[in-house]
């Protein structure tokens, strides 16, 4: 088993860049699939969730592989429809899938991606979207089967801007035979990232960065070639871990306006903030301040993703925080190990309620999802002693490499092999 070895109070100092974006590039490589031809993707983030989408790719006869960062497709030959079970499981971001499938091969048969440790999982509204685009949809267990050759298009509507059912709209709406209008869509800065993909792709796209986009017919997609923008769920990462550990750093190749809900609640703390067009760079105060109440939400709410690495950056804060999860149901399982730390965290359902401590102590951490063990990289790096953080297998799924961007800032940071029991006999 890996571990991260970490030794806690050591500023950060320096500057690195951010990497590709995982909820970027995976709708980008179902989008690949749309053309025939090789679609490439420059500044890809080596992931394991990239790596299982690639043998989703492969499985429907697409070929890819990688070129130093730069990830290549070539859909010219789609020879399958339906993705099995075990790859559908692996990841829930397989779902999007369903668009492009339907759109380029007129079927598509995947299964449920199943709950995770967010909680339920549901694919209701992808499903009721690409009904009201004229799919035919059923479903048998976990198996899901969509139908549906140039669908007529029309009026769809989310009650819930789900990411990625906004992301299947407008794949799917590619193979539509007629305009297709969405009212109710996401409005995340990967959806302004998948559209500006299809447009180069040729797809005709209205309305990117409202709640109403509009899909028109565009014959033939091509295939086009695409720099994935950098990842603001690793960049606010690394800021939170900043502010845990004391110091400065700056993140080169971002765009502070995909961070402006999470650099908006940094500013509160007292961290000094500078921005440029393409960097952001962040003084930490001595003890952060308490910010207002956090709500995470739908763009430009405060992103879910952050929540966990924010909560453990304000576990030394002067005051006491408050953050509602309003995303997903269950989102607090980094709670009970950040308590094994000294925090003083009250949790009543959605509402976690951090008073601010003057210490924590560095202890053996195990993740269980993939921004819970973020959180307790950050936590252990604003603690005093060390701290042995697991559960990389997760980290693993959305951040290549961190411990080398957090070496790079001074962290006195390992990736070590452990034997299970070291971490399952830790002290209670
Ligand atoms: C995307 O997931 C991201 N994943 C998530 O990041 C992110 O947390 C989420 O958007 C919200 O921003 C990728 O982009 C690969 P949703 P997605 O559909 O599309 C409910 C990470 O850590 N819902 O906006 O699945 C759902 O259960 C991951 O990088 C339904 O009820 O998110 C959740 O409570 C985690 N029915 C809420 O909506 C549906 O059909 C938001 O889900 C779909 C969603």
């Amino acid at each position: 088993m890996q571990a991260l070895v970490i030794e806690g109070m050591h500023p950060l100092r320096g500057s690195v860049p951010v990497h590709g974006s995982k909820n970027g590039a995976l709708p980008l490589l179902a989008a690949a699939l749309l053309a025939p031809g090789r679609t490439v993707l420059h500044h890809c983030p080596r992931l394991t969730d990239v790596q299982t989408t690639m043998e989703i790719l492969r499985h429907l006869g697409a070929g890819c592989g990688w070129e130093g960062e730069t990830l290549w497709v070539d859909a010219s030959a789609v020879t399958g429809t339906a993705i099995p079970e075990e790859l559908m499981r692996r990841q829930r971001a397989s779902v999007l899938f369903l668009g492009a499938l339907l759109a380029r091969c007129g079927e598509a048969t995947l299964s449920t991606p199943g709950g995770c440790a967010l909680g339920e999982r549901p694919v209701d509204l992808h499903l009721s979207l690409l009904r009201q685009l004229g799919a035919e949809v059923g479903q048998q267990g976990d198996r899901i089967f969509c139908r549906g050759a140039a669908l007529p298009g029309g009026e769809a509507y989310l009650p819930y801007p789900s990411v990625g059912a906004t992301e299947n709209f407008l794949l799917a709406a590619q193979g539509c035979a007629g305009p297709s209008r969405l009212l109710g869509a996401a409005m995340e800065p990967e959806i302004g990232e998948l559209a500006e993909l299809l447009r180069a792709m040729g797809a005709q796209i209205e309305g990117v960065g409202t709640p109403v986009l509009t899909v028109y017919p565009a014959g033939a997609l091509r295939s086009a070639e695409h720099t994935v923008r950098a990842d603001r769920i690793e960049a606010a990462t690394l800021l939170c871990a900043a502010v845990s550990a004391g110091g400065e750093v700056e993140l080169t190749g971002v765009e502070p306006s995909a961070l402006q809900p999470v650099l908006d609640v940094l500013w509160q703390t007292g961290s000094e903030i500078r921005c440029t067009d393409s960097s952001v760079r962040l003084r930490a105060p001595e003890r952060p301040r308490a910010p207002e109440r956090v709500v995470t939400a739908p763009w430009p709410g405060f992103p879910t993703d952050a929540q966990a690495p924010l909560m453990a950056a304000l576990l030394r804060c002067r005051g006491t925080a408050q953050i509602r999860e309003q995303v997903f149901q269950s989102r607090f399982h980094h709670v009970p190990e950040l308590r094994r730390m000294g925090a003083a965290i009250e949790t009543d359902g959605p509402l976690a309620t951090i008073t601010g401590v003057p210490s924590l102590r560095g202890t053996h951490l195990q993740g269980c999802e993939l921004r819970g063990t973020a959180a307790l990289a950050v936590a252990a790096l604003g603690a005093e002693g060390e701290s042995v953080v697991t559960g990389l297998e997760f980290l693993d799924r959305g951040y290549e490499n961190i411990k080398n961007l957090l070496s790079e800032l001074g962290a006195a940071i390992k990736r070590v092999e452990i034997s299970p029991d070291v971490v399952y006999n830790r002290i209670p």
